[in-house]
């Protein structure tokens, strides 16, 4: 990492938690991703979700027929656990490195998740091959219990759910994904290396008010749902260390507007055309421009033992603001990005 005032180098980011949907959205939205990470986890919640080896290799080619053979990007699949997902199938895919990680949610708990899991216990054959196979899990940690507070839902999840699994399989390694409380914070830092967890932009950033700021605002609407300022401060304090457990995922999840400004709009903020622009400026007011590269470049390739990216990406911060666009327009319409209600100074160099 090469730092001065104005000018940040470091290792090409990841992003080990991405939404790029499918057909005409992948395509307008998959440049904006590979703009600045040279790898993503691509979560598997189709309208048809990826349960299977063979629906994973169809949704390779799709991706990489959307991108162009110069441009070095690799998508990183995940299989979407059901209650009737045979062992066989996710161990030979991750084998054959179709996939690399296996994604757990609860059913209900979030878009396109009603095929997910209703009784935890019934995969637990599952998690005993993937905890001999070193397939890491990864976990959207709500419960769905209609009387938990939906604010309450990740701290009960820990509680209920994940303390017992981990009881169980104390080997398998997993990922808590899009964490957003001081309760998973304050775990992940209390266990072994075997658990980790990934953080978005927007968490960091943004506190449950600006949701409700002057009207119902359903772009900064997504799921785990945004929280009170303490737990936001709590993730903050451990991403500005660049503690080694914490990485990026940026839960870039596109909706296009029609969808989200509805009687019942979709959960998901897509942040990721300014994903970088947007953290070194965070990490900049936070005085940690030294830790911005642990979290988004260094973490997450430890935790999932491969390599660091060998490219590069430079920021430069310039006296003038930047202008982000509000939408990206794409065939089935337009898709609001994400504004972090902050001003903007640093940018990608070309
Ligand atoms: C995601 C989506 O739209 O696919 N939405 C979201 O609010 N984050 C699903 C998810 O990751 O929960
Ligand atoms: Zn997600």
């Amino acid at each position: 990492m090469k730092n001065s005032p104005n000018q940040i180098v470091i290792t090409k980011p990841d992003d080990w938690h991405l939404h790029i949907r499918d057909g005409e959205i992948m395509k307008a939205v998959l440049p904006a991703s590979y703009r600045w990470a040279r790898r993503a986890i691509i979560m598997p919640n189709l309208l048809s979700p990826v349960v299977t080896c063979e629906d994973a290799r169809s949704y390779l080619s799709r991706i990489k027929a959307c991108i162009e053979k110069t441009v070095d990007f690799e998508p990183m699949l995940t299989l979407y656990l059901t209650e009737e997902t045979k062992a066989e199938d996710l161990v030979l895919g991750f084998r054959e490195k179709i996939i690399k990680a296996v994604k757990l949610y609860p059913a209900g708990a979030t878009t396109n998740s009603h095929n997910g899991v209703k009784n935890i216990t019934k995969i637990y054959p599952i998690l005993a091959a993937m905890s001999e196979e070193g397939i890491p899990l990864l976990i959207h940690g709500e419960v769905t219990d209609p009387y938990v507070d939906v604010f309450d839902r990740e701290a009960v999840f820990i509680d209920k759910i994940l303390v017992p699994m981990r009881v169980e399989y104390p080997e398998l390694n997993i990922v808590m994904e899009h964490i957003t409380t001081k309760q998973s914070v304050d775990y992940i830092l209390g266990e072994n290396s075997n658990l980790a967890a990934t953080i978005t932009p927007h968490h960091l950033i943004l506190n449950r008010n600006v949701i409700f700021e002057g009207g119902i605002r359903p772009h900064y609407y997504c799921l785990p749902v945004l929280k009170r300022e303490i737990h936001r401060q709590a993730l903050v304090d451990v991403v500005t260390k660049g503690h080694k457990k914490f990485f990026l995922g940026t839960d870039s999840a596109p909706h296009i507007d029609d969808a989200k400004i509805d009687k019942c709009g979709c959960a998901g903020i897509f942040n990721s055309p300014f994903t970088m622009e947007i953290l070194a400026q965070f990490f900049d007011n936070h005085n940690a421009l030294e830790n911005l590269e642990n979290f988004t470049s260094l973490n997450g390739a430890e935790f999932y033992k491969l390599p660091y990216n060998k490219e590069k990406l430079s920021l430069i911060k310039s006296d003038e603001m930047i202008h982000m666009p509000e939408v990206l327009e794409t065939k089935k319409g337009p898709i609001t990005i994400f504004n972090p209600n902050m001003q903007i100074f640093w940018q990608i160099e070309n």
